[in-house]
């Protein structure tokens, strides 16, 4: 797998953005990277597809020895182009496989065992180590990833909402969805992902932290490009001065 190409020399931009599911963090990460033409990294696609590998496996995702033998050496490709999503586990494009319930149900388990992370934050710090801009979503990119990010963003919304804006996802994308079912679901995961040992979810202390449940995508994506400009022009400042 190979870093983002890009000038080592040029300033760099790293937008941690963190939080739950149905924020609107995956598409609002996407459309600043594409507005900034910046590169971008869904670090939950990596959980997801390290989990497809052990269910294939036929093995129980609480079961932390056989989960770590299985996921390491993952045989993954993951782009991070904002245009396009391509995510290959052995060579198969598995973009869709991960996004099922059966692997959503998953994954808080498989995410939760420290091997596993360690693995994958390797692979996604080398992912985001080239120059320009680069916005990396996920749960603990502004605490664990990259802990020195320019940017540190933390999307919050009430369970509800959250809720429903998953279930409209699901069936505008043709899967079935019951809002109860999928309302219980957000609440559990949240409760593991931010109880686990691992890298809990939780703000890093210097995160600017949105509650999007009263806010259109748009308004927050305004939000995200106003704090990546003003960082970008304040860390060029910073480089132009290093330079004299
Ligand atoms: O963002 P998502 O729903 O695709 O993430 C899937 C799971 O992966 C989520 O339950 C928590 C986990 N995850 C994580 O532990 N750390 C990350 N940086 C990203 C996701």
């Amino acid at each position: 797998m190979n870093a983002p190409t890009g000038s080592t020399s040029a300033p760099r931009l790293r937008i941690a953005i963190d939080g739950p599911a149905g924020t609107g963090k995956s598409t609002l990460a996407r459309t600043l990277a594409a507005r900034i033409g910046g590169a971008y990294l869904d670090t939950g696609a990596m959980y997801r597809v390290a989990t497809l590998r052990v269910m294939r496996a036929g093995i129980d995702p609480d079961d932390s020895a056989a989960v770590i033998a299985a996921s390491a050496d993952l045989p993954l490709e993951i782009g991070t182009d904002a245009g396009s999503e391509r995510i290959l586990l052995d060579g198969e494009d598995v973009s869709e496989e991960i996004r099922t319930a059966r692997v959503t149900a998953g994954v808080s388990a498989v995410s939760a065992v420290p091997e596993v992370r360690a693995n994958l934050v390797e692979l996604q710090r080398r992912l985001a180590s080239g120059g320009g801009a680069v916005v990396l979503e996920g749960r603990d990119i502004g605490t664990v990833v990259l802990p020195d990010a320019e940017v540190k963003i933390y999307l919050t919304a009430s369970p509800e909402v959250r809720a429903r804006r998953r279930t409209e996802q699901d069936v505008a994308a043709g899967r079935a969805a019951d809002y109860d079912e999928v309302l219980a679901a957000v609440i559990e995961r949240d409760r593991k992902d931010s109880t686990r040992a691992a890298s809990p979810l939780r703000p890093a202390d210097d995160a600017v932290v949105i509650d999007t449940s009263d806010l259109t995508l748009d308004e927050v994506l305004d939000r995200l490009v106003a704090l990546a400009e003003g960082a970008d022009a304040s860390h060029n400042d910073a480089a132009e001065g290093n330079a004299q």
